[in-house]
């Protein structure tokens, strides 16, 4: 069953209560929280006060996407904050394993994204110690970027490795997913799509529409 992350990042920060309520009863499963500190990526948006607030007026499942450099020293925080998930780029921090092993203690699920540039072969040692994989399909930093179609072959690769080696971690893909891209990801095996301007810039009353139209 496909699950659907939107993205918040492109939503007007005044307006972004009410999207999520609309988004809410429109069924998604979780919302995607795109956290950047102008260093891992050159753009800022918000901090563990967004998850906090947003864990008051919604329970769906709250997927924080962290942007961040390093990345060990604001783990508490966001956990604290009510973050379900917490998945983070391993380059941007040399304590990876033990940023996920302090995850998983703190009863959230730990996850990674893979940045474009960074291949499979480079993380795969992680792959059996957390519950969530992001496959970056654009350059992480901005919303409204063009999907990357030379990105897709990580998440059948994804796919494979799971099923040889038994673990269970979920995929999702995030980037430039819309009804055309997110159908070429459904059919190499992903679990979630992370969806920003193609629902976060349409009218509220447009979700359910836009949502059956992703599946
Ligand atoms: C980009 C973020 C994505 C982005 C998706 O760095 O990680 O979650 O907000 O937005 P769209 O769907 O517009 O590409
Ligand atoms: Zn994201």
């Amino acid at each position: 069953m496909i699950k659907i992350s939107p993205s918040i990042l492109s939503a007007d920060l005044f307006e972004i209560a009410s999207k999520v309520k609309a988004l809410d009863k429109a069924g998604v499963d979780y919302i995607h929280i795109d956290v950047m500190d102008g260093h891992y990526v050159k753009n800022i948006t918000f901090g563990s006060n967004m998850v906090k607030s947003l864990k008051k007026i919604t329970s769906k499942t709250l997927d924080v996407h962290l942007m961040i450099k390093p990345v060990k020293l604001y783990i508490k925080e966001f956990i604290e904050a009510g973050s379900d998930i917490i998945s983070f780029h391993p380059e941007a921090d040399p304590n990876t394993d033990e940023i996920i092993e302090y995850i998983k203690e703190n009863n959230v699920d730990a996850g990674i994204a893979i940045h474009p540039d960074v291949k499979i072969s480079d993380i795969e040692k992680y792959l059996s110690k957390v519950q969530q994989v992001i496959v970056m399909t654009v350059l992480p930093g901005f919303g409204g970027q063009k999907f990357m179609n030379n990105q897709v072959y990580k998440i059948k690769e994804l796919f494979n490795i799971r099923k040889k080696n038994n673990l269970n971690y979920k995929i999702s893909v995030d980037g430039g997913i819309s009804n055309i891209t997110a159908k070429e990801c459904i059919n190499n095996g992903v679990d979630i799509l992370a969806v920003g301007s193609y629902l976060l810039n349409q009218d509220e009353n447009e979700y359910p529409n836009l949502l059956s139209n992703l599946k």
